[in-house]
């Protein structure tokens, strides 16, 4: 029997180990569903998560290929509340018991909108985040008031300025110095003390880097610029606020994007009132106090787990709760998985794929495939090309009044594909492989990273545990 015993025990420690159940020893909820390092709540530690770069380059290429849409038109991933993240401690939702996603067990406590904090959600892909600041104990904090279960807040808040430093310093570390940040300060109303919120702004982003409501009157004369004119002018940041002026209308603008709403997203092509020319903000919410009888953000606002119909919809700002990988994921609509698979130069050609509808570079740019094409006076209006040809860009098959174009958002590329009719067609990416803010470092191209090692447990080690099992079985 304890001869028996033994082995038993440790097939139990290695499944434990290909399943991933007790991955980091400590780590709980959505920490325990991804690869980080886990502190004595459970929760991944800042910056610690792993990410698989496919989704990264991904979700690059998808900002990148808006940088002729204005900033404050263009589709940015946001997440609502950012700040009240759980790697934050124990104020934030640490030792919150609500397992997302919902349906939630009604006894369980959920104080938290997101898991991972703002420097992962970052590195996911999401570039706009809410923060709710609040002065007191003798400085500006954040906490999350003026909900209906005010928390409070105390010296065991953090501090408004740690926040912005560490935006601040993830917008310095390399491969981010091109990266554009929007940043909503939800303040319920003036609170006075402008030092303690300009003062860290200017000191971690650099006054030049942000474009504030002056630079907006006096060089862009009041109108948005592009992406690409904010990078050639060295402007990274915007921050707007939820209604008023607020600490002197120093660096913070009044928003302009309308987030009235919530829970009245409807999928394409209806997309909840978006139109080409409006802003729109969709945001859903992870709270949950005790009982359902305070308050339920699932119920009351949402839970989005699902971010395609928003993309196709070009939804100006998702605003989601519990951001994470997998979420993030059903973000991209460009590259299939493990694309590029060929390392982007300027001879680079892509093509949608008729199929998956899915970006792939092409090791045979010789090929005769139709182009797709853009009308010139309306961005949504796509044909696909008569004739077909090889992959060349100063070849003109595209119809008078179109031009060989790329989708630069979800909308697009849905209008692109209703033409399609069952043949590939390319894509005139190169403008993004040439130029001044050239996209060519590619991501490693092992499609294994992700599947083998974030989502857990998988089929290929269900497969190793069962022929574990089975030759146990064998052995006895
Ligand atoms: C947090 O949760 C852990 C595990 O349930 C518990 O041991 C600890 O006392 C909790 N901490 C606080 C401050 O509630």
């Amino acid at each position: 029997m304890e001869i028996k015993l033994l082995p038993l025990f440790s097939t139990l420690s290695l499944i434990q180990v290909l399943v991933g159940v007790t991955h980091g020893a400590e780590c709980i909820g959505l920490s325990a569903d991804v690869v980080c390092e886990c502190d004595g709540y459970g929760r991944c530690k800042k910056g610690t998560l792993e990410i698989d770069p496919w989704m990264q380059f991904a979700l690059k290429t998808q900002r990148e290929i808006q940088i002729d849409i204005p900033v404050d038109r263009m589709q940015i991933f946001d997440a609502h509340n950012a700040y009240n993240n759980r790697a934050y401690g124990l104020a934030y939702g640490a030792n919150d018991t609500c397992q997302w996603p919902p349906p939630y067990d009604n006894v369980c406590l959920g104080l938290a909108n997101h898991e991972f904090s703002i420097i992962d959600m970052l590195n996911m892909g999401v570039r706009a985040v809410e923060i709710d600041n609040w002065y007191c104990d003798g400085e500006m904090r954040i906490a999350h008031l003026g909900t209906p279960l005010a928390i409070g807040c105390g010296e065991f808040n953090v501090l408004f300025s740690d926040v912005i430093a560490d935006i601040g310093q993830w917008m310095q570390e390399p491969g981010n110095e091109n990266e554009f940040i929007q940043i909503y300060i939800n303040e319920k109303y003036d609170q006075g003390n402008d030092a303690e919120v300009n003062g860290p702004m200017e000191r971690y982003f650099g006054h030049d880097a942000i474009l504030s409501p002056a630079d907006l009157r006096n060089t862009y004369n009041g109108v948005w610029p592009t992406l690409r004119r904010m990078r050639e002018d060295g402007k990274r940041v915007v921050v707007v606020s939820g209604g008023d002026t607020l600490h002197q209308g120093k660096y913070i603008h009044v928003k302009g994007c309308d987030g009235s709403g919530s829970n009245q997203f409807t999928n394409y092509p209806q997309c909840g009132g978006k139109t080409e020319t409006n802003c729109k903000r969709f945001r859903g919410d992870a709270t949950h106090y005790v009982f359902n009888v305070i308050y339920d953000g699932p119920t009351a606002t949402g839970a989005i787990t699902d971010l395609s119909e928003m993309v196709k919809c070009r939804i100006n700002l998702p605003a989601t709760d519990m951001v994470t990988p997998q979420l993030m994921k059903t973000a991209v609509y460009t590259w299939a998985y493990g694309e590029p698979s060929i390392p982007l130069d300027e001879d680079s050609c892509v093509m949608l794929n008729h199929e998956d509808f899915r970006w792939y570079t092409s090791a045979d740019c010789d090929q005769s495939l139709s182009y797709a094409c853009q009308s010139s006076t309306d961005p949504n209006d796509w044909m696909v090309s008569e004739s077909t040809g090889p992959y060349d860009v100063t070849r003109e098959l595209c119809p008078i009044g179109y031009k060989f174009s790329v989708p630069h958002n979800g909308f697009r590329q849905e209008k692109l594909k209703e033409v399609m009719n069952g043949a590939s067609v390319w894509l005139n990416f190169t403008p993004w492989l040439t130029g001044d803010f050239p996209i060519t470092e590619t991501p490693p191209t092992d499609p294994t990273f992700n599947s083998a090692n974030i989502i857990k447990p998988t089929w290929t080690k269900y497969l190793v545990l069962f022929l574990i099992l089975l030759l146990g079985f064998m052995n006895y």
